[in-house]
């Protein structure tokens, strides 16, 4: 995820890999990046956060401790510290890094390819050009929704970061179905991928109600009919809000630990 942002922060020209360290614990690792990147590269975070104005944690949620035990002491008053680790809230940032200017971030995977859905909040202690920094850098990866209550960042966890694993087995289960009715896999996934690229553009581009949208689709006793009855008998958009709650609940659950 670390890698996705920073390649759109590189090529969205908000930074040069001149102004960007790495730490990273593994030698094949600092190679891979000093090589793709050309960014630099060490072994100990200490020293990749070395008059850095923007800390970035990036490790899984269970590694953090491990960066926290590295920074024993503050970080200077010109730095902040921004995560993108789920479920680490602003006050674990702030105890763990030992430092009042945290920014947390919620990205999403298609981050990779610049269409990424980011949901961000920080401290009131951070200063307008962080946040601008922060705000410039994250519209290089996609769209981003600043917040000021820290709350909706399990809500984006559970909707916007989890969701693209909803929308793939949506889309694998579409493709089986088209296979299902006879379709060779490759038109079917073909027919599957634009039919989903082009009703989200429909909906974003005409700024509609799905609702709307969706109806124009439906003939009277016609074959859509037939097709939305068996989703709603099959309980498919209660039980997308079920996969929501149950994601969000557990995200709510993860920060408590
Ligand atoms: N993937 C998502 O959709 C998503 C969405 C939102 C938020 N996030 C959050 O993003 C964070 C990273 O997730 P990811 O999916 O990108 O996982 P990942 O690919 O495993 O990235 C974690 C990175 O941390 C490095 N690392 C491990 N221990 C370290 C240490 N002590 N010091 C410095 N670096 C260390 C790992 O290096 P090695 O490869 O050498 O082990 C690896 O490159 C997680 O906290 C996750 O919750 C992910």
């Amino acid at each position: 995820m670390a890698e996705a942002i920073l390649r759109g922060v590189l090529d969205g020209g908000v930074a040069t890999a001149g102004d960007v360290a790495i730490g990273e614990p593994r030698p094949e690792r600092r190679e891979y990046l000093t090589r793709e990147l050309g960014v630099a590269t060490v072994e100990r975070n200490l020293d990749a956060a070395d008059g850095a104005d923007l800390v970035v944690l990036s490790v899984k949620p269970q590694d953090l401790h491990v960066v926290f035990d590295e920074f024993e002491s503050e970080l200077s008053r010109d730095q902040a510290a921004l995560s993108i680790v789920a479920g680490a809230k602003l006050e674990t940032i702030r105890k763990g890094m030992k430092n009042d200017r945290v920014i947390r971030v919620m990205p999403n995977t298609p981050a990779q390819i610049g269409h990424g859905m980011t949901m961000w909040t920080c401290s009131e202690q951070v200063d307008q050009s962080k946040r601008d920094f922060t705000r410039s850098a994250l519209s290089t990866i996609g769209q981003e929704i600043f917040v000021e209550d820290e709350k909706y960042l399990d809500m984006a966890t559970a909707l916007s970061a989890s969701g693209p694993a909803y929308v793939f087995l949506f889309l694998e289960a579409l493709i089986d179905a088209g296979v299902y009715v006879g379709l060779p896999r490759d038109v079917a996934r073909t027919m599957t991928l634009q039919t989903v690229f082009g009703s989200t553009k429909l909906v974003m581009d005409t700024g509609r109600h799905p609702a709307d949208l969706k109806d124009m689709v439906v003939s009277p006793g016609g074959t859509t009919a037939e097709g939305l009855q068996a989703l709603e008998r099959a309980g498919v958009p209660a039980a997308l809000v079920e996969a929501v709650n149950a994601a969000y609940l557990k995200s709510i659950k993860l920060g408590q630990q």
